[in-house]
Order: C-alpha cells, then sequence, then structure tokens
C-alpha cells in the first residue's frame, strides 16, 4: 500500500507493482493522463512532475522528477504535484499563464513537463520569503529547463514565459497554502521512518543501517535502488521485470553528511542536489562539472552511491573521485571495511563489492594548500547529456615543480582509472611542453578507449591527449596572470562557459 497525496488529496493504491513507476501510476491506475510520456528514459521531460517531501532541514520543497524512471513507491509519505494540480478554478498557475500568453506551446506534449519545470523554478525562486519571485539568472533558467526538449516551437518563447512568470500575480493553488497538507504529510513522514523496515511486497524500505545491512543478508539477490535513474532503465528499455528491490533511500545513515578534520564523510543516498553546495567552495570545478550532470530531474533524485556502484567507465564522479583519493565505506552483515575508491572498480561493470554489502559512504579529502584540481567533460550535448570523454587532473606546484600529480579518466577504459604512466611524465617536473610531450605519448600506450556512440577509440584517445595540452596552456596561462584576481579555478570556469 502506497499511502501519499496527488495535488493536494490523499490517495491510498494498494497491489503496485515492485517495478511500478509514478507515470504508470498516475497515467494507468489513477487516470491522471496530463503527464505524458515521451522517451520513459529521463531524456524528454515530458513526465515531469513535482514531488514535494521534506528535505535533511525538515523544510518541505517541491523538487521536479521524471515520473518514468521515479519508482512509485518513492512516494510514499510524499506530495505528488502534477499539470493537473496547479490551476485554482479557472485561475491558471503564473508558470501556465505566462506559457500561453508567450506562446511557449504548440503540439502540447511536451508542455505538462515544462510547466512543471518552470513551476519548480516558481516555488524555488518564492522560498526564504521573496514575493514577489527573485529575479531568474540566466543560468538558473538553463538549469532548471535543460531536462526539457520541445522540438517544434523552440525554446525561445518558452524562455520568455520562464522569465515573465515571476510579473503574474500568485494563483497558489489550494494545497500550497493549505498548512495542514504540510503538517499531515510532515506527521506521515516522521511516523514513516519511526518504523524499522517498511515492506511492500517485494519492495522493501529499509529506515536504518541495521535494518538494510539484515534485509541485504537475507536477500543478497534483491537489487538495491537509490535514485533509480540507471536502475529503472532496465525496466522502461530493457524491458526487465524488477521484483525484488531494497530502497536505500530513507536509510538515515545513508543521508548524512559528516565532516571532520581531514574532509567529508557523505552518505552513499545524497543525491547529486544536495552535494553541489558542499562542493562549492572546496572544489568549484567538481560542483561546476555537476551542473553539467545529466538535467535537475535527475540531479534531484540521482545519488552519489548510484554513480559509483553503477560503475559504468563513463560515469562522471568517479574520474573526479580518483583524482581525489577518495575512499569508500562499503557495509554488510559482516559490518563496516574502508577501500580506496581506486580498488572498487575491477573490470567493465564489475566491483569490489560483495552481495551482501552495499556503499555506505565516500570520503572526500579536504583540498590541501596549493591544491588545484581541473575538471572537463565533452559530450555532444552541454545539457542532459553523457560523457564521451571526461578529464580530472590534481597536482600541486612546489617551486616550479608538480608535485602529487593524479590524472583521472573516464571513457578511456573499462572503467573510470588513472593514468599512471602519463602521470610518472609529469610527477617532479615543470609543467612544460616536453613534460607535457612526455605525458601524452605515455598517456596513448596506457589507456585503450572504446568505440561506441559517444566516438570512436581514436576519438576519444586525440581527445584525452588534447585535454593533458589543454591543461598545460591553463597552467602557463595562470603563471602568466599570477598577479591578477584570474585563478586556476576561474579559467576552469570559464572553459565551461564557452
Ligand atoms: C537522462 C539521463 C542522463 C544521465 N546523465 C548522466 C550524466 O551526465 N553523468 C553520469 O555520470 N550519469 C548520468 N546518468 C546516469 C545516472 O543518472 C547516474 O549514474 C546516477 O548517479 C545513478 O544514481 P541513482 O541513485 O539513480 O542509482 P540507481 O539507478 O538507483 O542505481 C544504480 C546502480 O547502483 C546500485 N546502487 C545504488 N545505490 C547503491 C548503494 N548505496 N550501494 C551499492 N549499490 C548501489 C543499484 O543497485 C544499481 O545497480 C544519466 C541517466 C539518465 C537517465
Ligand atoms: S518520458 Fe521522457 S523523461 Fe520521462
Ligand atoms: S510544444 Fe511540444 S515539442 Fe514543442
Amino acid at each position: 500500500m502506497i499511502d501519499f497525496h496527488l495535488n493536494g488529496r490523499r490517495q491510498r493504491c494498494a497491489d503496485v507493482r515492485a517495478d511500478e513507476s509514478v507515470l504508470e501510476l498516475l497515467r494507468t491506475t489513477l487516470g491522471q493522463t496530463g503527464t505524458k510520456e515521451g522517451c520513459a528514459s529521463g531524456d524528454c521531460g515530458a513526465c515531469t512532475v513535482a514531488i514535494g517531501e521534506p528535505d535533511a532541514s525538515g523544510e518541505f520543497v517541491y523538487r521536479s522528477a521524471n515520473a518514468c524512471i521515479t519508482p512509485a513507491h518513492q512516494l510514499q509519505g510524499c506530495h505528488l504535484v502534477t499539470v493537473e494540480g496547479l490551476a485554482e478554478g479557472e485561475r491558471l498557475h503564473p508558470a501556465q499563464a505566462a506559457m500561453v500568453d508567450c506562446h511557449g506551446s504548440q503540439c502540447g506534449f511536451c508542455t505538462p513537463g515544462i510547466v512543471m519545470s518552470l513551476f519548480t523554478l516558481y516555488e524555488e525562486q518564492r522560498r526564504n520569503g521573496n514575493e514577489p519571485p527573485a529575479p531568474l539568472t540566466q543560468a538558473r533558467l538553463e538549469a532548471a529547463l535543460g531536462g526539457n526538449l520541445c522540438r517544434c516551437t523552440g525554446y525561445r518563447p518558452i524562455r520568455e514565459a520562464a522569465l515573465a512568470m515571476g510579473d503574474y500575480p500568485p494563483a497558489d493553488p489550494a494545497w500550497l497554502t493549505d498548512a495542514t497538507l504540510t503538517q499531515r504529510l510532515d506527521d506521515r513522514a516522521v511516523a514513516a521512518v519511526a518504523a524499522d523496515t517498511a515492506e511492500t511486497g517485494h519492495y522493501a524500505v529499509p529506515r536504518s543501517l541495521e535494518a538494510l545491512r539484515k534485509l541485504k543478508a537475507e536477500r543478497p539477490q534483491a537489487r538495491l535502488v537509490a535514485g533509480a535513474t540507471d536502475l529503472w532503465l532496465e525496466t522502461t528499455q530493457q524491458l526487465k521485470a524488477l521484483e525484488d528491490l531494497i530502497d536505500v533511500r530513507r536509510v538515515a545513515e545513508l543521508n548524512a553528511i559528516e565532516e571532520t578534520t581531514e574532509g567529508w564523510w557523505i552518505g552513499g543516498a545524497v543525491t547529486l542536489a544536495r552535494l553541489m553546495p558542499l562542493l562549492a567552495t572546496p572544489y568549484p570545478a567538481f560542483e561546476h562539472l555537476l551542473h553539467r550532470f545529466a538535467s535537475s530531474q535527475i540531479r534531484h533524485r540521482a545519488t552519489l552511491g548510484g554513480n559509483i556502484a553503477n560503475a559504468s567507465p563513463i560515469g562522471d564522479t568517479p574520474p573526479v573521485l580518483l583524482a581525489l583519493d577518495a575512499r569508500l565505506r562499503l557495509d554488510g552483515a559482516r559490518g563496516a571495511r574502508e577501500l580506496p575508491l581506486a580498488d572498487f572498480f575491477l573490470d567493465y561493470r564489475k566491483t569490489a563489492l560483495e552481495a551482501d554489502e552495499f556503499i555506505a559512504a565516500v570520503f572526500l579529502p579536504r583540498p590541501k594548500a596549493d591544491h588545484c584540481l581541473k575538471v572537463w567533460k565533452l559530450s555532444k550535448r552541454r545539457e542532459d547529456d553523457i560523457s564521451a570523454v571526461l578529464g580530472a587532473f590534481a597536482w600541486r606546484l612546489e617551486e616550479g615543480v608538480m608535485r602529487d600529480v593524479h590524472l583521472a579518466f573516464g571513457g578511456m577504459a573499462a572503467i573510470p582509472r588513472r593514468a599512471p604512466a602519463a602521470e610518472a611524465g609529469l610527477e617532479g617536473r615543470a609543467p612544460d611542453a616536453a613534460a607535457f610531450a612526455a605525458a601524452r605519448a605515455a598517456l596513448a600506450e596506457e589507456l585503450a578507449p572504446m568505440s561506441d556512440v559517444r566516438g570512436s577509440a581514436e576519438y576519444r584517445r586525440l581527445a584525452a591527449g588534447n585535454l593533458l595540452e589543454r591543461l598545460r596552456l591553463m597552467i602557463a596561462a595562470d603563471h602568466a596572470t599570477a598577479d591578477d584576481t584570474h585563478s586556476a579555478t576561474q579559467v576552469t570556469l570559464d572553459a565551461y562557459a564557452h
């Protein structure tokens, strides 16, 4: 039984399959067909809904999500808002009214998803007492709409609607101002957290580390599910049945972020959206990369643990974490163990996780003095695309020579990995053309990229070498402007902007 609210009204749904999506539940069981199915793979945004749940500080927040790849069971205790729930009688929500007035809709198929992304953006701009909503920056607008495709009107009128909606008088749906709704949902969420396991058929929802350990030991064959942004494609694209699932999203310990003098232990179920503000100061290049990780909808649900456990050779965070010497805390029935991330990836999609284990946390060390990090993601589109090649480079300069050089790549082997021979070519050397030429030659020898739809092996080898050359040029530019405020980080951000 899933107990949640839909557009302000309580819903209790029985007999929901373990691998049923929010989209299927909405359209088939509940007859709410405003939310559309385009790709069923998280790419087009036609199915965007808003899911309201309390955030870490207890504040109730509505975030956009792709209904096609969100498990229906994750709605337990949440408030699901769809395009049917925005208007108050005849009065359209500002997101809807602005789309009408700016002619942002032609086919109408993508429109409900775009309206829902605009709705969550409007509510976000309004948060913290901003009434009327705070003005939109270009970057915020692009981030909010990066996961919504429109093939026919073009994006200009949609962007105009986004920019205009803040000028419309608020037309709040009744549920938004209903204080008792938030209270009712809060009460149920709290009650749910108090229970140790809440099993619904084969969809288990442990709330504590102990409960997760026990479940995974009892059912080692069960698949773990976190944000489901990878796993759910097995059912929507490959049509596999996922009948035995353990959801780690509500395990309190996996949602914690613990700060120590050496760094941060980040729980395996922490979402990328939550991670971004943490990274902004110590590692702006890493934070900036996450702006290019999929879309807002995906980042709201995808977890760091899921990105690592998925063990894709083109996953975005593993190369950066390898360059930063991250460690993992794996946990299971036999207790916890620590492992350098470099020892986690064994072969294509094979990891060091035992059948009863899970990723409990990821340790991110603090940057040392003079530590530099640069990250470049190469993909065909800037928004919502997977890497063809990703390079993450960390080092420090000591009396003119490079030390602690870590060069890590995604898309250059069957696993995300460092390039030790290329690193050796730079370690202890001045960052000059000769050293980098040696590093590029070593790199070409030691990494064997594959050919696939994102790029040929030849392209990848050339691109990875070019990233090293770009690194050399940027270090040189940094030196040339050492007296300016044009820092290494700024150079990296500029590179992203172009
Ligand atoms: C449209 C789209 C765009 C995408 N773009 C990107 C991108 O730009 N960059 C990128 O890197 N990825 C991208 N992805 C892939 C995906 O979003 C990420 O890999 C994401 O981080 C997966 O996290 P999740 O929480 O959703 O994992 P899930 O899908 O829930 O799980 C993925 C795998 O990890 C396992 N797992 C989950 N949590 C744990 C845990 N704590 N311990 C052990 N095993 C666990 C699951 O059993 C499963 O095998 C994209 C996906 C889509 C659909
Ligand atoms: S249907 Fe395309 S993202 Fe869900
Ligand atoms: S209005 Fe539907 S694709 Fe553009």
